[in-house]
């Protein structure tokens, strides 16, 4: 098999709890041909697209991922997109849609990990705000606007105490604050900043009702194939709202409940049917409050509180993927040929 990452540069990579590395530590043990790039360095050489990639030398895989990221070495080398049998996008947000294009080209060819119109569909969190939901079963109460007026009444006529503002491309928790009934006075001032962060044009803001019992975290779940590999918890750190790991959270070994697991099911069909395959999902009590297709992270503290081994599942499925799809290339082809020769 040979698989591509296309993911943040290499140097950046945090060994000791990376999901993107543990992925790349499982294809390479395997004795795989493995290369990573960065969206940056796609390129059309002749009609044909390329990526300029860093390859990882073959030869004996250290055990420890740690280990493995020090010892790592590299061919530099430019190699044509379709001759990978998979692509894996683990670019942090927010999506660069030449990537995709770049990809576009290949998608029929390519196993891609998630696929370029999930990934176009999804990439921001109006896919979670825009969820089907006519019961209000499914995702808080949520607004998204560009509209300062608009999100000023919304939060004027909601009955709840508090509300949760955030940008619709944030991620990591970067910009989640709660709003207060009684902080009103603040609300005009933070909806300008919101709304006109981007340089030279305005940035859209979600306005959601906060979900009580947040204070103890959040649930992220790993979705492989619209199903649940693995959860854990997520704890806010003293004083903080947001449960993200990257804002100072901590974690905790957690067991999906039954009202969790219904969620997973009804989310889980729609995410295999827009082509998200890997996919990290973020619920508090009950409710789907985002959902990551972007690089989701969380598998190595997933594994060390369960004692599994998630990146096997996936990259499995992935190699299970290509081979389906050969087989019954393979079949097509014979069937092609029975015809012909009648
Ligand atoms: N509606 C909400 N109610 C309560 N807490 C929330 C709500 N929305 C977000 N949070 C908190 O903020 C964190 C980050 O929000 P999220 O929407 O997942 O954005 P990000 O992309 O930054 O992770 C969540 O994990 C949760 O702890
Ligand atoms: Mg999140």
């Amino acid at each position: 098999m040979n698989y591509l990452f296309i993911m943040y540069p290499w140097e950046r990579v945090k060994p000791l709890n990376d999901t993107t590395l543990r992925l790349i530590h499982e294809t390479v043990d395997r004795g795989y041909t493995v290369a990573m790039t960065v969206g940056a360095n796609l390129t059309i050489r002749d009609s044909t697209p390329m990526a300029f990639c860093k390859v990882f030398e073959k030869g004996k895989v250290p055990k420890s991922i740690p280990a493995f990221y020090k010892a790592a070495k590299f061919k530099e080398q430019m190699l044509p997109l379709a001759g990978f049998d998979v692509i894996f996008m683990r670019a942090n947000p927010p999506l660069d849609s030449i990537v995709l294009n770049f990809l576009d080209s290949v998608k029929n060819d390519v196993f891609i990990i998630n696929s370029i119109e999930g990934l176009r569909e999804a990439n921001n969190k109006l896919y979670t705000a825009a969820f089907h939901d006519p019961k209000k079963e499914i995702i808080p109460v949520t607004h998204v606007s560009k509209n300062k007026e608009y999100l000023q009444r919304v939060i004027k006529e909601s009955n709840a105490d508090k509300m949760i503002m955030k940008p619709l491309n944030g991620y990591g928790g970067s910009g989640v604050i709660v709003l207060e009934k009684g902080a009103d006075k603040n609300i005009s001032s933070l909806l300008d900043f919101y709304i006109n962060t981007g340089k030279d044009d305005s940035s859209y803001v979600i306005v959601q009702e906060y979900v009580e019992g947040a204070e103890k975290g959040d649930i992220r779940v790993l979705m492989l194939h619209g199903e649940p590999i693995g959860a854990m918890r997520r704890v806010p750190a003293e004083g903080d709202a947001r449960s993200n790991l990257s804002a100072g959270g901590t974690y905790e070994k957690h067991v999906l409940n039954k009202a969790e697991k219904r969620l997973c099911k009804v989310v889980g069909s729609k995410l295999v049917k827009d082509g998200l395959f890997f996919v990290g999902l973020d619920l508090i009590e009950g409710k789907l409050i985002e959902v990551n297709v972007l690089s989701p992270g969380g598998i190595t503290y997933i594994n060390k509180l369960n004692k599994t081994n998630l990146q096997k599942k996936v990259i499995d499925y992935c190699d299970d993927s290509v081979k389906s799809k050969e087989t019954s290339s393979v079949r097509r082809g014979e069937l092609r040929k029975t015809v012909k020769d009648a």
